[in-house]
């Protein structure tokens, strides 16, 4: 791909029974080789990015690393975070971001991705966003062809005001992709799910991809309930994907 500068391959040869876990925490730390002492540090959301929290609480144990201010980007990594000792601050406190490091849905050869299946994405988009650098971390499941296409979900984070409305209008926006949008519900229930923001979120499934991405989200945040979707567009900066044959590492 033509945006892709380099690409790196680490080829020492994996042993064959990792699990999919294992492969997420080995791209998780080979992310972790990217921060230094003195670091504003994005923590990412999911079970790829909390490996990547706990790594870096492990070098500032050892004194590796010292001086590292996380800036969480959910509930759930901020109370990850405070469990294992990381000082903690904010964009308010910190508004310029030296490096983040969080997992993704899918990547696309570009490194756009969807992000939010694990319900955070508007403080990852703030947070990832605000970052000179953003390193995404992914296992070989996460790469796809076209982003929004593969069937599963694009999330788009909505007002609880006439959520049904808003859900309504998305589905609309890309009828002539097949879209089907549904509120997403909390596991177990039919209550809707609540984001770390107090808003609910619209999962968007098409049959076929939304084409132009650019002029996708430009819809999708033209309409008025919408807080934010999950594309994220040009924001990753550095890709790592641990698969069976290796790591490897791109920049764009
Ligand atoms: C949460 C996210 C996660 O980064 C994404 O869902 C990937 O999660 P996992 O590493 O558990 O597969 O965007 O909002």
């Amino acid at each position: 791909n033509p945006l892709v500068t380099s690409s790196v391959v680490d080829d020492s040869p994996l042993p064959s029974n990792l699990t999919q876990d294992d492969l997420k925490k080995l791209a998780a730390y080979k992310a972790v080789e990217y921060v230094k002492s003195g670091m504003v540090v994005g923590l990412g959301t999911g079970s790829t990015a909390k490996h990547a929290v706990a790594r870096i609480s492990e070098l500032l144990r050892q004194g590796k690393l010292r001086d590292i201010i996380g800036i969480p980007t959910s509930t759930t990594t901020h109370e990850q975070a405070v469990s294992l000792g990381i000082p903690l601050s904010d964009l308010d406190s910190h508004p310029v971001v030296d490096l983040s490091i969080d997992g993704a849905d899918e990547v696309d050869p570009a490194l756009n991705l969807v992000k939010g299946r694990g319900g955070s994405l508007l403080r990852e988009k703030m947070v990832e966003g605000a970052s000179k650098k953003f390193v995404v971390i992914v296992d070989e499941s996460k790469l796809v062809k076209h982003i929004g296409g593969s069937g599963l979900a694009v999330p788009v984070e909505v007002v609880p005001f006439c959520c049904d409305f808003t859900r309504g209008k998305l589905e609309e926006l890309f009828r002539e992709a097949g879209c089907k949008a549904k509120l997403r519900v909390k596991s177990g229930g039919e209550a809707a799910a609540v984001t770390d923001n107090g808003n609910y979120v619209v999962d968007l499934y098409l049959e076929r991809d939304m084409g132009d991405l650019e002029a996708a989200s430009e819809k999708i945040l033209r309409l008025p309930g919408v807080v934010e979707h999950g594309m994220f567009l040009g924001i990753a900066t550095t890709l790592i994907v641990a698969g069976k044959s290796g790591v490897t590492v791109k920049d764009r």
